[in-house]
């Protein structure tokens, strides 16, 4: 039994398992071992096709979506398809009391109704070559971990420079394998990208915090943006000469009916994974951070909820909020879950006895039989370390307003102490949206409960080495009444003066400020212990994970592997199909409209829907996008994704664009650490059903007949 699990380990983290699926590759690296596979399952697909550097090819028609997601190409003037949840800050930004495009959705019906975004762009990646030896040139055995880095550091500087690339690419190196290899990436960043449509909520975001990360699932999760190009069809700041971008690489699209077992592949920007993590580290995260995290956002989702559901204008404000702090808290809870279920912690156990007797028998350096004891120290040490860390990031930064102001407003200080007058103005002007922007969604009653419960969470658990003890949290409700009263952390007016004040009033001001000066000693206390000590112990355990990966490549004799995630440009492939969530459950793996109408509440705010909807679901009004009277919605496949492959096209056999990927399922989210083909699968939003939306509920033909869709 053993045995077999070590194998079946052994073959999930190689590229040419007998598995139904392919992940994370890298599409340069694009083996005749891995197209024969596909093919095998069904792909017509040729490597040039899929990606080629001189010749338009799949990759010249996918993108990264404004650095976080990932789109598709999909007409010859530039038409993106991303999802919603990408797109809605834009859809936002956009929208006013008259004209709410998140509520009721936009549809933009000629180009000059398209909406700019500022700051928005979106990169094109048109080579990848594997630049290892370039990078590790001078490097030598004599070198210690610490001469090496930085030698590599000045290497990539220097070959960002001068690596060949026209004038308006860049090139982009980037660490594979936990520092063993390293790729150069020649990227288009084009940046003036405009919103052209956007279903009403109640489609793009049906289902919302209830559903996310669940299965059946029934979102119509998309967006539609247009890339804008000079006159000469290269990248342009924003300007209204700007012309559609214009390719001959774009997706067809096909609305062939789908079903269990067809062949596609997922084309996309995945963020991070962690595949190769000793058992104690998947512990640590499992056993310590997890439960951290999860245990101060429940804290803070609580109090949101109970005003949510009391006050309807804190329900709007706290909306978006609230779903992004639910969204990973959720993650992280089905991390767990299935990292248990699944016996990961103990399959990786018996992986690495695998590993110490193959490092024997194939007498590798012998470090390498005391590795585990020594990420088994590291880790130990690393414990509060991180805990620390991250109860810091969840309290100051990321789940209440006030303190982060207070650490913005410490950066500016910093900022002015550590490089002058100018750089403190630059940040100034750079920070001041964000900072008065921060009151629009905010509400001082609801932002005051979630300190105090933060701050006692603190004190009940921040570890002791890196705990400040000089507040007394049964005072809490005292000192947060004083602070939320008097600081300027609570006072949009006083701050946005603040914001126009020269350096030194500004610090006179914040020296003086209860909110500031209370907040300060804990942002001091991360700066000045947990982030050095983190940074420190860090790199110790970043050292042992490469020579780690290293060690597995020997144990494999060097055959490919799956890199882990890192942001940059990846193939993955498998079949669509169902799964067994619990004992004797299986989940069928397309959903359809009639679904939307059973779980239907008229004015909630995750499943009311449109009505135009329930009079073509009552019409059965479908064609031609489905002509058996059933219209699909989502569907699952056995693609190994993870965040930033939201937005990505989902490709038939034929190179031809069949769904947009938006989610994974909740038993599955712990395939960031380890991919299970039982459990983990990827959800997407039928193209069908995006077309019908677009077609039927938006009326925009106009859209329609510009993208080649075919029956
Ligand atoms: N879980 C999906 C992804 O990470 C969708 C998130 C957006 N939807 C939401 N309800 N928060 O990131
Ligand atoms: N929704 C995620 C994103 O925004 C993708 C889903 C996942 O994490 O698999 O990137």
């Amino acid at each position: 039994m053993k045995k077999i699990l070590v194998l079946l380990l052994v073959t999930f983290l190689f590229q040419n398992s007998r598995s139904q699926n392919g992940r994370m590759i890298i599409p340069s690296e694009l083996s005749n071992d891995l197209i024969s596979r596909m093919q095998e399952m069904g792909s017509k697909l040729t490597a040039d096709a899929i990606y080629s550097p001189d010749k338009t090819s799949l990759n010249d028609a996918v993108i990264q979506f404004n650095g976080g997601c990932t789109g598709e190409i999909v007409s010859p003037d530039g038409l993106i398809l991303t999802n919603h949840h990408c797109g809605y800050s834009a859809i936002q930004s956009h929208s006013t009391f008259e004209h709410n495009y998140v509520k009721d959705g936009f549809w933009s019906q000629s180009l000059a109704e398209e909406l700019p975004n500022p700051g928005m762009y979106v990169t094109f990646v048109r080579k990848i070559e594997n630049i290892t030896d370039k990078v590790m040139e001078g490097i030598d055995d004599t070198m210690d971990e610490t001469q090496k880095k930085s030698m590599i550091q000045k290497n990539i500087n220097r070959l960002e420079k001068t690596l060949p690339k026209k004038d308006w690419q860049e090139i982009q190196i980037k660490s594979f394998y936990d520092g063993n290899s390293y790729y150069a990436f020649t990227i288009e960043n084009y940046k003036d990208i405009r919103l052209v449509a956007a279903p009403p909520s109640s489609i793009g975001k049906f289902g919302a915090d209830t559903d996310n990360w669940m299965w059946p699932r029934h979102t119509g999760d998309f967006s539609v943006f247009r890339i804008y190009a000079g006159k000469n069809n290269r990248p342009a700041e924003y300007s209204p000469d700007n012309v559609p971008y214009h390719t001959d690489s774009y997706f067809k699209i096909s609305i062939k009916p789908k079903k269990a077992g067809d062949f596609f592949l997922i084309y996309g920007f995945p963020g991070r994974t962690q595949e190769y993590l000793p058992a104690v580290a998947v512990q640590q995260k499992v056993e310590v951070i997890n439960p951290a995290r999860i245990k101060t956002r429940k804290t803070v989702l609580d109090i949101m909820k109970s005003y949510m559901s009391k006050n309807d204008t804190i329900k709007l404000q706290y909306t978006a909020k609230y779903a992004r702090i639910a969204n990973y808290w959720k993650k992280w809870i089905g991390e767990n879950q299935g990292i248990k279920r699944t016996g990961v912690i103990e399959k990786k156990k018996d992986f690495e006895k695998y590993f110490i007797s193959q490092a024997q028998a194939k007498k590798m350096d012998p470090d390498y039989l005391r590795i585990f004891n020594l990420f088994e120290n590291l880790y130990k040490e690393n414990r509060d370390i991180e805990l620390a860390r991250n109860y810091f990031i969840e309290i100051f930064y990321l789940n209440n307003d006030l303190l982060k102001r207070a650490l913005l407003l410490y950066n500016l200080k910093q900022t002015y102490e550590k490089q002058g007058k100018e750089s403190f103005a630059e940040l100034q002007k750079k920070y001041a949206g964000r900072l008065t922007g921060s009151f629009k969604n905010y509400n001082t009653t609801v932002d005051k409960d979630i300190f105090k419960a933060l701050m006692k969470l603190y004190a009940a658990y921040m570890p002791a080495a890196y705990k400040n003890t000089s507040f007394n949290p049964d005072n809490i409700d005292d000192i947060a009444e004083n602070i939320y009263q008097n600081s300027v952390l609570n006072n949009p007016d006083e701050l946005k003066k603040l914001l126009h004040k020269g350096p030194k009033k500004f610090i006179k001001i914040l020296d003086n400020d209860p909110g500031y000066l209370f907040a300060e000693k804990f942002i001091k206390d991360y700066y000045q212990k947990i982030a050095p000590d983190y940074q420190n112990i860090r790199s110790k355990i970043n050292n042992l994970q490469k020579k780690y990966m290293k060690g597995i490549q020997q144990v494999f004799d060097n055959r490919p592997l799956y890199p882990d995630a890192n942001g940059t440009l990846r193939i993955t492939y498998g079949v669509i199909k169902g799964y067994e969530p619990h004992d004797a459950v299986y989940y069928f793996p397309i959903s359809h409209v009639k679904g939307i109408i059973e779980k239907y509440i008229p004015g909630d705010y995750e499943f009311d829907i449109p009505k135009k909807l329930i009079d073509l679901y009552k019409n059965k009004d479908y064609k031609p996008y489905s002509n058996s009277g059933e219209m699909p919605v989502d569907f699952l496949g056995t693609a190994h994704t993870t965040g930033g492959n939201s937005g990505s096209p989902a490709i038939n056999k034929e190179g031809e664009l069949i769904g947009i990927n938006f989610d994974r399922v909740w038993e599955g989210t712990m395939s960031d650490l380890y991919y299970d083909q039982k459990i983990c699968r990827n959800i997407m939003v039928d193209i069908n059903y995006v077309l019908f939306v677009i077609d039927k509920i938006g009326n925009d033909k106009r859209l329609i007949k510009e993208m080649s869709i075919t029956k």
